[in-house]
């Protein structure tokens, strides 16, 4: 399973890129704000300079020609740039023209298999379920990857599913059990991944034992 990180924060990008296990980033227009994002495309060529993954950057366009305006512009900042794209009629007709252009493309706001299965036809490289919003109207999220999961296997689409709006480690263990590709997660959630507090406890454990062992000799 592929990680990717879902934040607007260059800090916490370097930081997850260091531990050696990050494969990508995506962003929405909502965690740009938060960080008080003022020159986007500057911000996607520091983040493509840090990161060698895909690097999912969001159109705020929701007419075709705008979401095609704004797709391509992205596209020329970097390789690894991924156009973001929400999953609207206009979007999907914008999804088939960059797959046909060999633009990269993140499906986003996929909340339904039917949505997930028309972005698939279209092209796109990835699409992006929202598993806690889901949730979040206590609805099961994790239903919605294991239909998507199934679909795409049944007829062999290439489309990536990336399970988005991440609120949890489990959520990210569910998915992986049902193979989706990618896992988009807050840094929190990545720092969780790591933590088990019987690893804490013997570690303490090992480290005393070790002092107490150089204090007798
Ligand atoms: C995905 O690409 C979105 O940026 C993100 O996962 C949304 O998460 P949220 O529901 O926590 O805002």
């Amino acid at each position: 399973m592929k990680f990717f990180i879902d934040t607007a924060n260059l800090d916490e990008i370097r930081e997850a890129h260091a531990m050696g296990v990050l494969d990508g980033v995506t962003t929405n227009p909502s965690l740009c704000a938060k960080e008080g994002i003022a020159d986007f495309d500057g911000f996607i060529a520091e983040i493509c300079g840090i990161v060698e993954g895909d690097v999912s950057a969001e159109v705020v366009s929701t007419d075709y020609k705008g979401i095609l305006e704004e797709g391509r512009k992205f596209a020329r900042i970097a390789d690894n740039v991924v156009v973001k794209v929400p999953l609207i009629k206009e979007g999907i007709k914008a999804i088939k023209t960059f797959s046909e252009e060999g633009i990269k493309t993140n499906c986003t706001l996929c909340f339904s298999p039917t949505q997930a299965l028309i972005a698939a036809k279209a092209g796109a490289t990835y699409i992006s379920p929202f598993v806690g919003r889901v949730d979040d109207i206590s609805t099961n999220g994790m239903q919605l990857i294991a239909e998507i999961v199934e679909i795409y296997q049944n007829y062999g689409y290439a489309t990536e599913v990336l399970v988005a709006s991440i609120r949890h480690p489990m959520h990210v263990v569910e998915a992986a059990r049902l193979g989706a590709d990618v896992s988009t997660m807050p840094f929190g959630v990545i720092e969780k991944l790591v933590k088990h507090p019987l690893t804490d406890i013997g570690l303490e454990k090992f480290l005393s034992d070790w002092d107490k062992l150089q204090a007798s000799q």
